[in-house]
């Protein structure tokens, strides 16, 4: 009963048919990790990995009240310990150029993570703020070192207890992050005459990132020109910041993220460890490394926020919806941060004719919250996909029956088309794979011994980001074919990926393509985030692999002596590592041949401007595309998530026992990386679901479990088999019909669940993590 319906299938084919020949499309096979081997034999290395000499170790100092002053500072004890080379604060750091203002309006100012000026000033702005950095000769020294230094506070009063800053919470400003509040129709009115309606409150707590690599840097200083390795998402974002904070260009400075060990969003902005990194190795012309722990991730890095919403439904009795409401409060920092708009995926789930989203944050002295995971739709899909879910037991309606009864044929709020929605394609084949006709609806009414059985399903839904890339394709003239792009590989495969694309454009087999990333030598790439590096990068490499194939057509059509002498591009295919006219596959001619008797060692296609003002031309188009898009279309990834628990009736411990997730992602690149992508969303989820919690001390805004031995995550045991199946059907609307999956899997999660613990047991839980005591 417990096993995941994939494993019932057949086996995927082996990747060795088609991507080991280019003969056939590699696009959409399980293809094995190009660095699987590199990777899990330690061969690759992280941020805190790379050797120097001479090298320095730095840790932090935090701040130990939520506002004010630093009136004195006593760091002789620390400046006399063993292996202290340095011990900086605002009195003796060198200054850097404080970061613009942070602003919901333009993305730019996120890039800091917050407004402070590290070591700059003697404000504290949150309890956790970095005060000061010790730099000696050993990790260890460094860490018993930073034990002795000593702050005095004047402290002023600070804003710190989330549910007592309701009152003061402002509406968020429209932006690219947040899409702003809209009403449609008289939702409130609708409400007061729907003949079935729920209006419920839910929240969600304050949630951290624990990345399996805490957030690291290594930095050198060479004169002027700067080398830094750093645990990035947003390698380009991080340069340009190092530049203007230390005020040289962005020429002279080199990041580098190989490998990065986890990445949420939580790395995706420039956090005090990076900067600080940098500034001790300025300062003590040392080679500087600085491995954050795991408080100092929590002290310094923003997280989730928390939050509360109201969702409203009202219902004609055959269960048609006649209004939406979705309104709540979300935290931001008074030092900066992005706030969760939750509430934003509701405009597009279901059709109503009435219909309000709303969102305010309330700003409180605590560290900014950033990106995590599904920013908004993660917490905002427990909301809404709890209501609906409230909703069919008010109408004794299916909870699939109803979302399938309110599928919208275009946009609830705008009217415009979906790129691609099959919503209804998803729960049917969820249902049908995971026994949902089987289900009896009355609560309580599953057991399997002391265990209260419950089957719950949610929707999930995100909409990917699209962000400018740039890449180089080179093939050589034995066939090889080298990728570079200053991507990142967070833990997905993503060169794994684009080898595939690669292989499929230029017609050569997978093993021929190399694929070198995360380093800002090489062309810029995008943010690992929003789900959107990998289509953004796919765009490029396909663009950089026509102008590859023109070129070498070029030598070929010019030379009598080639099959392909005269032919023209649009008549040619590429397929086995060769050219080849349209209709005969085994004309033409290979690549290698063709480089090799025109003396032409390697052809370069490549995306992408060398002049700032071509850069920004660049920008300019990809932006103005982006909102012609925004305004043509609605292009999101969704699916139907099917959740089984099992409730101990005499404890109140959850279990979640099976898990189907069918999911409309658009094409698939590859099959194994995409399900574990979907997999990790999901995991998360249940994380959020049942135990994830930042605790903070409402009296000091001091986070009080800032490590993985009290805020809980999943391990292996507490996650059942987790079935993954995708309907593979292109998006019309973007290059190889892409739409981006890093972040849908986990949408929808903690409201199956929740769900399903009260189809197993009759409570429903409103406020998340679902511990045991909030259901006895
Ligand atoms: Mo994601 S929250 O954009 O890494």
């Amino acid at each position: 009963m417990t096993q995941a319906p994939e494993t019932r299938r057949p086996r995927q084919r082996p990747a060795d048919d088609g991507t080991q020949t280019g003969a056939g499309p590699a696009v959409g096979r399980p293809v094995d990790r190009v660095d699987g081997a590199a990777k899990t034999s330690g061969a690759v290395r992280y941020a805190a990995e790379h050797p120097h000499p001479r090298l320095a170790h730095g840790t932090l100092v935090h701040a130990t009240i939520a506002r004010g002053r630093i009136t004195a500072v006593d760091t002789g004890a620390a400046e006399a310990a063993d292996g202290v080379i340095a011990v900086l604060t605002h009195l003796n750091a060198p200054r850097m150029t404080p970061p613009r203002p942070v602003s919901m309006l333009d993305l730019s100012t996120l890039v800091p993570g917050t407004s402070v000026n590290y070591l700059g000033t003697d404000e504290v702005a949150w309890n956790g703020q970095p005060v000061a950095v010790v730099i000696a000769e050993t990790l260890e020294a460094a860490q018993a070192a930073a034990r002795l230094v000593e702050f005095r506070y004047r402290e002023t009063p600070a804003v710190t207890d989330f549910a007592a800053a309701q009152d003061s919470a402002e509406p968020l400003p429209k932006s690219f992050i947040a899409p702003g509040d809209a009403r449609k129709g008289d939702a409130e009115g609708a409400l007061a005459t729907a003949p079935v309606t729920v209006d419920r409150r839910y929240t969600t707590p304050a949630q951290n990132h624990n990345a399996i690599e805490p957030h690291a840097t290594t930095a050198v200083w060479d004169g002027d020109r700067l080398t830094v390795h750093d645990s990035s998402q947003s390698l380009d974002w991080t340069r340009r910041h190092l530049a203007r904070c230390f005020g040289v260009p962005p020429s002279g400075i080199r990041v580098l993220a190989e490998h990065v060990g986890g990445g949420f969003g939580g790395k995706g902005s420039v956090w005090a460890g990076t900067l600080l990194t940098v500034l001790a190795a300025r300062a003590t012309g040392r080679a500087v490394r600085m491995a954050l722990t795991r408080e100092s991730v929590y002290r310094t890095v923003g997280g989730r926020t928390p939050t509360v919403q109201r969702v409203a439904l009202g219902a004609g009795r055959d269960g048609t919806l006649t209004t939406l409401v979705h309104t709540g409060v979300s935290r931001t920092g008074r030092a900066g941060g992005t706030t969760e708009p939750f509430s934003s995926q509701s405009r597009h789930l279901y059709a109503t004719p009435n219909l309000l989203v709303g969102h305010k944050a309330a700003t409180l002295d605590v560290v900014p919250n950033t990106f995590m995971r599904a920013p908004g739709e993660a917490v905002g899909s427990f909301a809404v996909e709890s209501a609906m879910d409230e909703l069919a037991v008010e109408l004794g309606m299916d909870p699939v029956e109803l979302r399938m009864r309110n599928e919208p044929d275009r946009d609830p709020l705008g009217g415009k088309p979906f790129s691609r929605r099959d919503l209804r394609g998803a729960y049917a084949l969820g249902a049908e794979r995971f026994g949902w006709a089987r289900r009896d609806a009355e609560p309580r009414s599953m057991r399997d011994g002391r265990f209260l059985v419950g089957w719950g399903v949610a929707t999930a839904f995100h909409m990917p980001a699209r962000f400018p890339a740039d890449v180089s394709v080179r093939l050589r003239s034995d066939g090889s074919v080298l990728l570079r792009c200053a991507f990142h590989e967070v833990g997905v495969g993503a060169s794994t990926a684009q080898s595939q694309i690669v292989a499929d454009a230029l017609g050569v087999p997978v093993s021929a393509v190399t694929v070198e990333h995360g380093d800002t030598d090489f062309r810029t790439g995008p943010m690992a985030g929003g789900s959107g590096q990998t289509a953004s990068v796919a765009a490029a490499v396909l663009a950089a692999c026509e102008d590859v194939k023109r070129s070498v057509l070029r030598l070929a059509r010019r030379d009598a002596a080639s099959p392909l002498h005269r032919h023209r591009f649009r008549d040619v295919r590429a397929g086995r590592g060769r050219l080849f006219p349209a209709g005969a596959p085994d004309g033409g001619e290979t690549y290698a041949a063709i480089l090799t008797r025109a003396g032409v060692p390697e052809v370069e296609g490549r995306t992408g401007a060398d002049s700032r003002a071509g850069r920004a031309l660049g920008q300019a188009r990809f932006m103005t595309g982006m909102l012609r898009d925004r305004r043509r279309w609605v292009r999101a990834a969704t699916g139907a998530h099917f959740c089984e628990v099992r409730v101990d009736s005499d404890t109140g411990e959850t279990r979640v026992t099976r898990w189907l997730g069918v999911f409309d992602v658009g094409r698939v690149i590859n099959a194994k990386t995409a399900r574990s992508q979907l997999r990790g969303g999901i995991i998360m989820g249940i994380g959020a679901a049942l135990s994830e919690e930042t605790l903070v001390d409402p009296r000091t805004g001091r986070v009080m479990n800032p490590g993985l031995g009290e805020y809980q995550i999943p391990v292996h045991a507490d996650i059942p088999p987790i079935g993954i199946e995708y309907l593979d059907e292109p998006d019309p609307t973007t290059p190889l019909g892409l739409l981006g999956l890093g972040e849908v899997g986990i949408t929808g999660v903690a409201a199956a669940v929740a769900n399903a613990v009260h189809h197993a047991t009759g409570v429903r839980v409103r406020d998340l993590p679902l511990t045991p005591d909030r259901l006895l």
